[in-house]
């Protein structure tokens, strides 16, 4: 398994990371049997395996739940779990029982937050202190959807831009050991990948940031029906899907399934 040194040697080699996000046993050992260098349990599993309409319905015991699969699927694979919505803005205190939960209970390998507010770089720099490393997320950034005012690309305008990159200075400065960038223009994800000590992992932000995080069924056209511009699909699950199950139901219909070969005599 890598290590958070070793995340960083990747960064000055220039030796781009993959990650991917999955969610259950399944998803999770295709991942680490594909090689791949991190895994995400994202609170996109709202969306993606619960039929949710956002993350924010997402509980913390629902990513306990789909992590725990995933580390017996990927057990050497690091492994970086989304704090969900609002498990880490109450208090201090409630923060950093929740990320003590949903860290010993999953065996996972850093946790993700959202945003750079006050109160999330004091948490941090607390987990960081305790010894749980912390994977920072800045541009779209889904819990705060609703403020930000929909799904859009972040960072366009010069004020947001210098925003941005002094939000992602004070992550680093309160201990991150890494930093998604999600949707943002390319150049300004260049400008923050330069400047910061950490890797950076896009979705959305470009071919410059240090390495690249995509959906488990984006990248198969798994479930999905739209895609993201910044999604490349690299299967259609859903066209093999339906096909493949439509013959087995035709198979039954018509008598073809089960022929001796799938009996016991
Ligand atoms: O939940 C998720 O899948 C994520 C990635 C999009 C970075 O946070
Ligand atoms: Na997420």
């Amino acid at each position: 398994m890598l290590s958070t040194l070793d995340l960083q040697k990747m960064k000055q080699q220039n030796d781009k990371i993959s990650m991917i996000t999955a969610y259950d046993y399944p998803s999770a050992r295709t991942a680490e049997e594909a090689g791949v260098d991190m895994i995400l349990v994202g609170d996109s599993l709202g969306m993606v395996v619960l039929g949710y309409t956002s993350t924010i319905q997402v509980t913390i015991d629902d990513m306990i739940h789909h992590a725990k699969a995933v580390k017996r699927g990927a057990k050497d694979t690091f492994m970086v779990v989304d704090m969900p919505f609002m498990s880490y803005h109450i208090s201090l205190e409630e923060s950093l029982a929740n990320a003590r939960n949903i860290f010993q209970h999953t065996d996972a390998q850093a946790l993700k937050l959202e945003g750079a507010s006050s109160g999330v770089l004091n948490l941090t720099r607390h987990l960081t202190n305790a010894g749980i490393p912390v994977v920072a997320h800045l541009g779209l950034t889904p819990q705060t959807v609703n403020v930000l005012g929909g799904y859009k690309v972040q960072g366009r305008d010069k004020d947001t831009a210098k925003k941005l990159l002094e939000d992602a200075r004070q992550v680093v400065d309160h201990g991150a050991i890494a930093l998604v960038l999600e949707c943002i223009p390319q150049d300004l994800a260049k400008i923050v990948t330069d400047e910061l000590s950490i890797p950076t992992i896009g979705i959305g932000a470009g071919a410059h940031c240090d390495g690249q995080v995509l959906v488990y069924h984006d990248i198969l056209k798994y479930g999905i029906n739209r895609l993201p511009k910044f999604v490349k699909p690299y299967a259609d699950f859903n066209v093999m899907g339906k096909e493949a199950i439509s013959s087995y139901i035709s198979d039954v219909k018509q008598g073809e399934f089960p022929l001796d070969a799938h009996s016991f005599k």
